[in-house]
């Protein structure tokens, strides 16, 4: 587009600048991309389509990528709303990524992110729809687990974007009521780093002082009620649980849905928790199968223990599920000391690990499971696999490996987790196309 009169030149587009762009299409991490003479802008709080004039926040003379925030908008999409949250906006709250669009069309844009990620890493074309959870209409008022930093004043509030200078707040209009209603961010936090707020399904919500040990925070009660899957589960309230009420009953009966397991089957859970889709495979495998569920938390296996403790054929490993599987994950912190020279990792897998499964989920943290973990997994010739991803780049990775070992995506399903972020999470469902293991 023309330069206006008054707008710095290439050379002289740095952080403070001002110009004004095409906002282009959605990027994965909650920003559309935009073009200045040959220069590429990743820029928050604007929407494809619209024309806004941009301030640039990060960035040099010569950088061929730039952040920025747009300031105006001065040709607003259809898809813009006024932001419900008054701590949305640039140089505002650093948590919410899409706060002024509308909720149906921050799905769609979710929607494109996953399309794009899959045709671009793993060579797939797919229509994508993203899901509501049941029961979220506005997508406010969800987090039930919510961490909030504090300043030295003892103000409890949010990161900024990309920074670590705290923007002290009253209130979080996507914590749950039940979060925000323990005065969290009224009280005063003096001498504390920062403060972690749990709503769990039953009980009350409490409140941990950061840092804490996981290993003498409360533990605190959940409830999945799904069609698959009926229970409570204790966990630690510094451990791993899904941060929107209706996700757990929501992935687990996607799981299910997706490999329908037969009794009798054998499973493995890896990246298990405290055992939400372990206790639905071993429901419906009854004891004539076995779920093998991995997890290198030691609090959450602990607790995983006796939460399957009246299904006796759930056997919980403890470790990482490289070294489970006797295999070098290809992540950044497997085997690497302090100074980046790496161990030796396991020769062999665990005795733990069966030769063969019929059904395998995999639910990783962001990073992804890996191409090791991968090539180990079907090694074990599952007839489905469960990915449950909360990261679209790394799922279309793993997508990738998956396809090139003879698995078919058959089922791809992505939900609105976390609304007015650009975080999604993805359920894929794989089966095999190649013959039976011998
Ligand atoms: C996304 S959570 C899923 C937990 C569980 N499936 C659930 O739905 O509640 C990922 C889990 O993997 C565990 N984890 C992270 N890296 C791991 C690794 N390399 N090996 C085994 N478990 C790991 C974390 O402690 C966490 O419990």
């Amino acid at each position: 587009m023309s330069q206006e009169p008054g707008t710095p030149s290439t050379a002289e587009l740095v952080a403070g600048s001002e110009v004004v762009v095409d906002a282009g299409p959605i990027a994965h991490g909650g920003f559309v991309v935009a073009r200045h003479e040959g220069r590429v802008l990743f820029v928050r709080h604007a929407l494809p389509g619209e024309q806004v004039r941009v301030r640039v926040t990060e960035g040099a003379a010569g950088d061929r990528f730039l952040r920025a925030d747009a300031v105006e908008v001065l040709a607003a999409s259809p898809d813009r709303v006024q932001p419900p949250c008054p701590y949305a906006g640039p140089g505002l709250c650093g948590g919410c990524d899409f706060q002024h669009v509308d909720v149906a069309a921050q799905r769609r844009l979710k929607a494109t992110v996953v399309a794009e990620q899959l045709q671009r890493l793993a060579h797939l074309e797919r229509d994508v729809v993203v899901e509501p959870v049941p029961g979220d209409t506005h997508g406010l008022r969800w987090r039930t687990r919510t961490e909030f930093a504090v300043d030295p004043a003892g103000r409890a509030g949010m990161r900024r974007h990309r920074s670590h200078a705290l923007l002290p707040i009253d209130d979080c209009l996507i914590a749950s009521e039940r979060v925000v209603g323990t005065a969290v961010l009224q009280a005063d936090w003096a001498g504390e780093k920062a403060v972690d707020v749990v709503a769990p399904s039953d009980g009350d919500a409490v409140v941990v002082r950061i840092p804490s040990d996981e290993a003498v925070a409360p533990v605190v009660t959940e409830n999945v009620a799904a069609q698959s899957l009926s229970r409570e589960f204790d966990v630690s309230a510094r451990g791993f649980w899904q941060v929107h009420p209706g996700a757990a009953a929501t992935f687990v009966d996607a799981v299910i849905a997706g490999l329908d397991p037969q009794p009798g089957e054998r499973c493995l859970d890896l990246y298990a928790g405290v055992g939400v889709f372990a206790s639905a495979l071993a429901q419906a495998v009854g004891e004539r199968g076995q779920v093998i569920a991995v997890e290198s938390d030691s609090i959450a296996v602990a607790q995983a223990r006796l939460n399957v403790a009246s299904t006796p054929w759930v056997r919980y490993v403890q470790g990482r599920v490289d070294h489970v599987f006797g295999v070098e994950s290809t992540g950044r912190v497997s085997g690497t000391r302090k100074g980046g020279r790496r161990r030796p990792g396991p020769r062999r897998p665990s005795s733990d690990i069966p030769p063969t499964a019929d059904l395998v989920v995999l639910d990783p943290p962001r990073t992804g499971a890996g191409k090791a973990v991968v090539g180990a997994v079907v090694a074990l010739g599952p007839r489905a696999l469960a990915y449950v991803a909360c990261d679209p780049a790394a799922l279309a990775r793993d997508t990738a490996y998956l396809l090139e070992r003879g698995y078919a995506l058959t089922s791809l399903r992505a939900f609105d987790a976390f609304p007015m972020t650009h975080h999604v999470e993805c359920v894929a469902v794989f089966t095999r196309t190649g013959p039976d293991l011998p």
